[in-house]
């Protein structure tokens, strides 16, 4: 796992490769929604997507972690089946309905049954190094993703020139990375991560209790701002020593968003002294959502080595997904 994350760079410039010489086949028909289909490392980067085109895209960007699609789905919505391995059973029952409402279907993956089946009704798909676990190739499925609403026409190149600039950044920041992921990681040590962030950055704190339960075996949970000053701030007004809470600022939350951070930790601090702060870099939403990713994904391999636990394996998981395959 250290030496995927240590690859992040290698691997956008691959993932840009793949995206750059995709062939699409464009239809002439109107798309008016977009869909993300995907569990898990492969769903993730469908709903950190949705937050960074969102001031750009004039389209409805909506989720599915699940067997299911909303209603509104139909033949002039853009499916993207994200799934690494490409047997996971919500993600292809989701693409089968899509198929049967004629939406406009396209593939990332590494192989399995999706490959098989955008191969057989010829859907775009776009194939990403195999022999991995989904969530070490984020990168791939959040360049494809950009790649993709490009060529439909639904955003500009400006993500795609900012990428470019990422690998050589995060190459520039990479001491400080390391320093500072392994001090939250000593910080989140023993304790329960709470993870709090701005709405924009949604996508990039539930990765990080992502990374945090699957690397270093924890739970965590996560909230944003402003939707948790209307409701989980009460919950602090008891206080708890359980948790360590860790505050993640980008330059990108509403001004009046800004007012109300400085209200919480206000409030926060008078509970508990646990708590710290995480400053994204990067003079771009995109890059701070790399820089973020990087960052978190380092906290979470430090925190599984001072748990002394196997950062890979994810034998819940693999048993889980076997004890489904029993229940037909
Ligand atoms: C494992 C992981 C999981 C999988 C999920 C869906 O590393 O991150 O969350 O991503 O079980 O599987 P795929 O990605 O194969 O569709």
């Amino acid at each position: 796992m250290r030496e995927l994350i240590k690859g992040i760079g290698n691997q956008i410039q691959e993932a840009i490769k793949i995206g750059s010489s995709a062939r699409f086949s464009i239809p002439e028909k109107e798309i008016r929604a977009v869909i993300v289909c995907g569990l898990g490392g492969s769903g993730i980067g469908g709903r950190i997507i949705s937050l960074l085109v969102n001031e750009e895209l004039k389209v409805p960007f909506i989720l599915s972690n699940d067997y299911s699609i909303p209603a509104c789905v139909d033949e002039h919505t853009l499916l993207i089946a994200s799934s690494y391995s490409g047997n996971t059973e919500e993600t292809l029952y989701a693409v089968k309905e899509g198929k049967k409402r004629g939406a406009e279907i396209v593939v990332i993956t590494s192989g399995g049954e999706l490959l098989e089946m955008a191969q057989q009704y010829g859907w775009n798909h776009l194939v990403v190094p195999k022999g991995q676990q989904p969530r070490a190739m984020l990168v791939y499925s959040i360049v494809q993703q950009i790649y993709i609403l490009n060529a439909y026409r639904l955003i500009s190149s400006k993500e795609m020139d900012c990428l470019a600039n990422v690998p050589d950044f995060l190459v520039r920041q990479r001491d400080m990375i390391h320093a500072e992921a392994l001090r939250i990681a000593k910080f989140l040590h023993q304790k329960t991560p709470v993870i709090y962030s701005g709405s924009f950055f949604e996508g990039i704190a539930i990765r990080f209790r992502q990374q945090l339960n699957e690397n270093a075996k924890v739970l965590c949970w996560n909230h944003v701002l402003p939707e948790m000053t209307h409701n989980e701030l009460v919950g602090w007004a008891g206080g708890s020593d359980a948790f360590a809470v860790v505050y993640v600022k980008t330059d990108f939350d509403h001004p009046r968003t800004n007012y109300r951070w400085d209200i919480v930790k206000e409030i926060i601090s008078k509970k508990t002294a646990y708590v710290t702060e995480i400053r994204a870099k990067g003079t771009d939403r995109l890059t701070q959502n790399f820089y973020l990713i990087h960052l978190t994904d380092w906290i979470s391999i430090y925190l599984s080595e001072l748990k002394q636990v196997d950062a890979i394996e994810v034998n819940i998981i693999g048993h889980l997904k076997t004890e489904m395959g029993k229940r037909k």
